[in-house]
């Protein structure tokens, strides 16, 4: 597997922390996926590839399902996390390593492929979405959920893009919605909805520590919650509870289907 610079800098960055994202991680909760996947109404045996897996929150309730699931990731400790968990709960996965911006899968193999909280790593989101379309069968879905930010909102982007480069320096971009539908209509999915919905980040120093986030790192996000600009402070909520930095993330959920052109 040859990779560009910015899927190594994610390989390693999740290599070293996956034993962050596995259990007690807020990714556990996936009321989100529920949300997203049971109006899809999927016949039981559906083919599922969840891209950039994780710890397999995602991909292990679509098992639980009674899917038939491929959780895919680049970082392969973070696939042990997931083979981990599939044991603990008696799930069948398969599990292979490998980039979401080159499937080695046949085309038109897949009832339904879903991205959760990683497309904002991605080197090429593009590619993703190519590579998506590719594999899905004609009428198959694409679920992604990832963090976002309202269309028209520059300012409040860039301060959102500069605090997660440097929590994270594998932290790619946030695309808006707007972004991420011009992508799957011009790669053969059709959208069936875009939606934000806010998320609580619960505590800066959680999200430092889930990331690894360097001390002189923390103290330049400090400089930035401190000097944030208007559009950003009320587009996050950026707030203070007893003591702790909290503010809201937008977090979009898109629903595409494959096209029959
Ligand atoms: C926050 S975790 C994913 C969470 C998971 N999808 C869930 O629902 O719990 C982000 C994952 O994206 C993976 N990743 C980042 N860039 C990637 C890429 N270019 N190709 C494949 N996986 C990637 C990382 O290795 C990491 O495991």
């Amino acid at each position: 597997m040859k990779l560009d610079e910015v899927q190594q800098a994610a390989q390693e960055q999740f290599a070293r922390q996956s034993h962050r994202y596995a259990q007690g991680h807020i990714l556990e909760n996936i009321e989100d996926v529920r949300a997203a996947i049971e109006p899809l109404d999927l016949p039981s045996g559906s083919r599922v590839l969840d891209v950039a897996t994780g710890a397999g929150h995602t991909g292990l309730y679509l098992a639980g399902l009674g899917h038939d699931v491929i959780l895919a990731d680049i970082a392969l400790p973070m696939l042990e996390r997931a083979r981990e968990a599939a044991a603990r709960r008696g799930l069948k996965v398969q599990a292979r390593q490998h980039a979401a911006e080159q499937f080695p899968y046949a085309d038109a193999g897949f009832d339904l492929v879903t991205c959760r909280v990683a497309a904002h790593h991605f080197s090429s989101p593009e590619e993703f979405i190519r590579e998506t379309a590719r594999v899905l069968k004609t009428g198959g879905y694409f679920v992604l959920i990832d963090g976002s930010v309202e269309d028209d909102q520059a300012e409040a982007e860039a301060w959102i893009h500069a605090v997660e480069k440097h929590r994270d320096p594998s932290h790619q971009r946030f695309l808006t919605p707007r972004g991420w539908s011009r992508l799957c209509e011009a790669g053969g999915l059709s959208v069936l909805r875009a939606m934000l919905v806010p998320f609580k980040q619960p505590d800066l120093n959680w999200y430092f520590e889930t990331a690894g986030t360097s001390t002189e790192n923390r103290g330049k996000v400090q400089e930035l919650i401190a000097n944030a600009p208007d559009a950003a402070r009320e587009r996050f909520r950026l707030a203070e509870e007893d003591g702790r930095i909290v503010w809201w993330w937008q977090r979009l959920t898109l629903v595409a289907r494959k096209r029959s052109d």
